[in-house]
């Protein structure tokens, strides 16, 4: 039985005082039959680690080498020294405006595991891929570069969101029927990899204009174990509702 996993991915928003408010407004919500966080930028993980008891606090980012000369970036011990335990790594907006490749976002995957960080590995494809009906493909693609050479144990640990680009900050949600299709795609990738065993152990989440309006149907599909939320992770109020929808 997998338990279910949302998170909120702040992005580039909230300064330290605006995170710590919303976590002493949003922890005590939380319940015990999921497990919820938020994903905050890096100036505010350690006062966010500091507030949160119950919501679990993800970096959104991080460099796979421990130091060196990589001007702006942040090393995995950098999380650690601070208690972070999770780290989002390939979202789409780091693929697309920041370089990041399956190649990059799997040696931040092995750094992570390493360091007892559970990575949220991102993939999804673009509008472009999906009008030309290659989703399935580059899922597949995606995974096999991003995933590629971790242990099956490791990888039932992890936590994949599939986020179609094209649902991303665009209110324009997949439907339930493909959001289930994709994330079954991501399950049986998953198996081809590293076996049956750490397929149904592995968490996937959908990601892309999720909101309390929608978060109930895409949480009753069967390969559907959780969401990753940006606009509407926000804001205390539809977070919390978000929360009291999937309780
Ligand atoms: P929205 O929920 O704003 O569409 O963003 C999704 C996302 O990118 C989460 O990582």
């Amino acid at each position: 039985m997998r338990k279910p996993i949302i998170v909120g991915n702040w992005k580039m928003n909230k300064t330290i005082a605006e995170a710590v408010a919303f976590i002493d407004a949003v922890d005590g919500v939380c319940h015990d039959g999921a497990t919820y966080g938020v994903g905050a930028p890096f100036l505010a993980l350690a006062e966010s680690v500091k507030h949160a008891n119950h919501l679990i606090v993800a970096a959104e980012n991080c460099h796979f080498e421990d130091s060196g000369a990589f001007t702006g970036e942040v090393s995995v011990p950098m999380l650690e020294e601070i208690g972070v335990k999770w780290c989002i790594i390939g979202h789409s907006e780091r693929r697309e405006m920041f370089g990041d490749t399956d190649e990059t976002v799997n040696k931040k995957a092995k750094r992570l595991i390493q360091a007892g960080i559970t990575p949220i590995v991102c993939i999804g494809e673009s509008e472009a891929q999906y009008d030309a009906g290659e989703s399935e493909a580059v899922i597949r693609s995606q995974l096999s570069g991003s995933l590629a050479d971790l242990c099956a144990d490791c990888v039932k640990d992890i936590v994949i969101a599939y986020e179609p680009i094209w649902a991303i900050g665009t209110g324009k949600s997949a439907s339930v029927e493909i959001a289930q299709q994709c994330c079954h795609i991501v399950r049986d990738q998953i198996e081809k990899m590293y076996g049956k065993e750490a397929a149904e152990a592995v968490r996937v989440q959908y990601g892309g204009s999720v909101k309390p309006e929608n978060i109930v149907e895409y949480m009753a599909q069967p390969d559907i174990d959780g969401a990753l939320i940006g606009g509407a992770s926000l804001k205390v109020d539809s977070f919390t509702d978000i929360i009291n929808k999937t309780k």
